[in-house]
C-alpha cells in the first residue's frame, strides 16, 4: 500500500554530544516511526546550540556529524525523510526576522522555560538577545515548512504553544499562510541512568547509542540494585532497581519471571545483570553494525546532508515567497 504522506512532520534535535538511550526512547524511536507515515523533516538545529553555547563553540561541528550518524544508525532513513542542517537552510533565519517584528516582547519573559533556565543556568551568561528569542526561532523552523504535528517532549510544549499564538498573529496581520501545528506528544518509554536519577549527560550516567558492546557490558556491571540485598539469597525489591527498569524495556518477554526469580532471591544480581548486559548488546547490536558501516564511508552522512538541505530549501523557499508576498515586502518578485 502506497501511503499518501499529505501530513507534515517537523522535529529537531540541538547537536549538544552523542545521544543517549534516554534521548533514543524519548524521541528518536518515535521520529523512526513517523517517517514511514508522514512527510518528515528532521533537522540538527544548530543555532539553537549557539543561543546558551554561544561561547565555546569548538564541538559544534563535530556534534554535527555525530547527530546524524546517531539518527541514521538508529534507523532513520533518508529515502523515508528529509535529514538537514538548519544553518544551511537560510530561510530559517529570513523567517525568524520577520516574526520577529510580530512577537511581543512579553509572550517571551513569560516563557516558563525562558525562565526556568534563566534561574538554572549560572555558569554562562545567557541573559541575551538570541536566548530570549529561542522560541521564536523556533517557530520559524515549524511554520517554513507548514508543519502540522511537531513530536516534541513536554518540555517544549510552551514553545509551541507560542508558535501557534505567532502564527494566528501573522494570519490575522497579513493572511492566512501558516496553519496551527499541533504537538505530538507519544508514549516514551522511560529509562533511567546507571545510578538510578534521570538519564542525564550532567550527571555521568548514561549509555550512548556509540557506546561499543564491552562499553555497554561494564556500565550494566557498575548499575546500582537494590541496597537492600547483600547476600544472593536475600528477597530483593525489583521496584528500586535499575536492572529491573531496564529489562522491563529490553526483556518484557521474560520481566514475571525476573521478578519471581529477584523477589524469591533465586537469581543473584550479577547474573541479573549479565541477563540484561547480553539482551541489551543483542537489541543494539543493528544500530552498533549499522554506525561502523556509516563510519566506513567517509562522505555518507555529508551526501545525506546535502540532499536534506536541498529538499528542505524548496519548501522553504516557496513559504518565504508567500510570506514576502502577504506581506507586500516582495518588491523584487514585482519588477
Ligand atoms: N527546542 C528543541 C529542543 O531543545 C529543539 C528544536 C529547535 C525543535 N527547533 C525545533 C524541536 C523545531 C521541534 C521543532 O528539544
Amino acid at each position: 500500500m502506497k501511503i499518501l504522506k499529505n501530513d507534515t512532520i517537523v522535529s529537531g534535535m540541538r547537536p549538544t554530544g552523542a545521544l543517549h538511550l534516554g534521548n533514543y526512547f524519548g524521541a528518536l524511536y518515535n521520529w523512526i516511526k513517523l517517517q514511514n507515515d508522514y512527510k518528515c523533516l528532521f533537522f540538527v538545529a544548530d543555532w539553537h546550540a549557539l543561543t546558551t553555547g554561544y561561547e565555546d563553540t569548538s564541538d559544534i561541528n563535530n556534534n554535527i556529524t555525530s547527530l546524524v550518524t546517531d539518527w541514521l544508525s538508529a534507523g532513520l532513513d533518508p529515502d523515508k525523510c528529509s535529514i538537514f542542517l538548519q544553518s544551511s537552510v537560510k530561510e530559517h533565519a529570513e523567517l525568524h526576522l520577520l516574526l520577529s517584528m510580530i512577537t511581543p516582547l512579553s509572550w517571551l519573559f513569560r516563557c516558563p522555560t525562558y525562565k526556568d533556565q534563566l534561574a538554572q543556568i549560572k555558569d554562562k551568561n545567557i541573559t541575551n538577545y538570541g536566548f530570549l528569542g529561542y522560541p521564536c526561532l523556533m517557530s520559524s523552523d515549524i511554520l517554513l515548512y507548514k508543519a502540522k504535528f511537531v513530536p516534541v517532549g513536554e518540555d517544549q510544549l510552551p514553545h509551541l504553544e507560542l508558535t501557534r499564538e505567532i502564527a494566528r498573529r501573522f494570519n490575522y496581520l497579513y493572511g492566512e499562510v501558516f496553519p496551527e501545528p499541533a504537538p505530538k506528544l507519544t508514549e516514551a518509554k522511560v529509562l533511567p541512568g546507571t545510578d538510578g536519577r534521570k538519564m542525564s549527560k550532567s550527571y555521568g550516567n548514561t549509555i550512548s547509542l556509540s557506546d561499543s558492546p564491552e562499553t555497554v557490558k561494564n556500565k550494566v556491571s557498575t548499575m546500582i540494585t537494590d541496597p537492600a540485598r547483600i547476600r544472593k539469597n536475600d528477597p530483593g525489591h525489583p521496584e528500586v532497581c535499575t536492572v529491573y527498569a531496564f529489562h522491563k524495556v529490553f526483556n518484557p518477554n521474560d520481566i514475571s519471571e525476573i521478578e519471581e526469580q529477584c523477589c524469591g532471591g533465586k537469581i543473584g544480581c550479577v547474573q541479573c545483570k549479565k541477563k540484561l548486559a547480553n539482551s541489551m548488546v543483542e537489541s543494539l547490536a543493528p544500530i552498533y553494525e549499522k554506525r561502523q558501516e556509516i563510519l566506513s564511508k567517509p562522505d555518507y552522512v555529508n551526501d545525506i546532508v546535502q540532499k536534506g538541505n536541498k529538499e528542505a530549501r524548496s519548501i522553504a523557499e516557496k513559504t518565504i515567497e508567500e510570506v514576502r508576498s502577504v506581506m507586500k515586502i516582495d518588491w523584487n518578485a514585482s519588477k
